[in-house]
């Protein structure tokens, strides 16, 4: 069969590590891999990978000394134009002029939307696989890019702590997770931080300040209050903010780590989460397999629909979010 191969949405570390696996479990299975660059417009657009004899189509070699490096060769992009039904109708007509039989689309929710909307239009064979930062996709315990970014921001956070304790204040870390806590969570237990504010509770400020007073009285010279993007106190500023005005008994800096998570080689975790999802989704289009997410589950891999992986956000676990309240003192 022929199978196109693309990246979509924000990028994550690991996704060259996917695509490889996707060319070479491709090519081994004696499959034809077009791949498409810039996501969904690079389909509308036939913006396709050229390999060295220039030709569309990708070899083994084309994915060469990939696995260790961030971003992804193939370029990604949020194409509005494919979010429109005309969009999606010249997308369905180029896959089928095109003459591809299944895609393998790395992305996450927006990207797997998506790739239902145009199952209502192509024929085609449709398999996605967990490529964001964000860990929110339901059918996975972890999604590719995720380590990473937490191993980025527990570095950061490490660095942080060296100044705050030194000038004796607190700092609010804000980290991507925009309807998510998992990497807030992950990187304030990873980094002993005291406080970590996620979109799945509500920010209480005046009991964040009053556990701040407390660790103050018990002597302790430094804070890290770790922020997700999504919180519903508007991020770390908009919280510093808050504690300033209630009188928060440190002084305060607020640093927000953004786009830096997104980039970055990738753990071993995630280059091994993207090498088994990647083999595995060839291995589901080539037995005919549609609409659905490759994911690694207590270490099997599974195929979830693409409407249960997106049904909601995944929660961040109760007793980490109360490992976190213990281990703040
Ligand atoms: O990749 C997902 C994500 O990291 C979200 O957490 C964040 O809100 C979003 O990307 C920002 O992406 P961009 O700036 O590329 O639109």
């Amino acid at each position: 069969m022929r199978i196109g191969v693309f990246c979509s949405g924000g990028d994550a570390p690991g996704m060259n590590a996917n695509l490889r696996a996707v060319v070479r479990a491709g090519v081994s299975r004696g499959h034809e891999v077009v791949g498409i660059r810039h996501g969904y417009q690079g389909i509308l657009n036939e913006d396709f990978h050229v390999n060295a004899a220039g030709q569309s189509l990708m070899t083994a070699r084309c994915v060469s000394n990939i696995m260790q490096r961030g971003g992804t060769i193939l370029r990604s992009s949020r194409s509005d134009e494919f979010r429109t039904l005309a969009g999606r109708q010249k997308a369905a007509e180029v896959l089928n002029r095109q003459k591809i039989d299944g895609l393998v689309a790395c992305g996450g929710d927006g990207t797997f939307r998506g790739a239902m909307a145009l199952a209502d239009l192509w024929p085609g064979l449709l398999i996605g696989t967990p490529g964001t930062i964000d860990n929110d996709l339901i059918g996975t315990d972890y999604t590719i890019g995720f380590h990473t970014a937490v191993a980025t921001a527990v570095d950061a956070v490490d660095k942080l702590r060296d100044t705050a304790e030194s000038h004796e204040r607190l700092f609010l870390v804000e980290v991507m997770g925009r309807h998510s806590g998992f990497i807030a969570l992950y990187t304030a237990l990873a980094a002993a931080a005291e406080v970590a504010a996620v979109p799945e509770t509500t920010t209480d400020y005046r009991a964040i300040h009053e556990h701040l007073c407390e660790l103050k009285r018990r002597g302790k010279r430094s804070i890290i209050v770790i922020v997700a993007e999504g919180d519903d106190s508007g991020g770390a500023e908009k919280l510093r903010v808050e504690l300033e005005k209630l009188q928060c008994p440190f002084s305060t800096r607020s640093v927000n780590l953004g786009h830096v998570l997104r980039g970055g080689s990738p753990v071993v975790a995630d280059r091994l989460l993207a090498s088994r999802t990647g083999e595995f989704a060839v291995r589901a289009l080539t037995e005919g397999k549609t609409g659905a997410m490759a994911g690694e589950i207590d270490g099997n891999l599974v195929l979830t629909p693409f409407a249960e992986a997106t049904a909601g956000v995944k929660q961040v676990p109760k007793d980490l979010l109360d490992l976190l309240d213990t281990m703040s003192q």
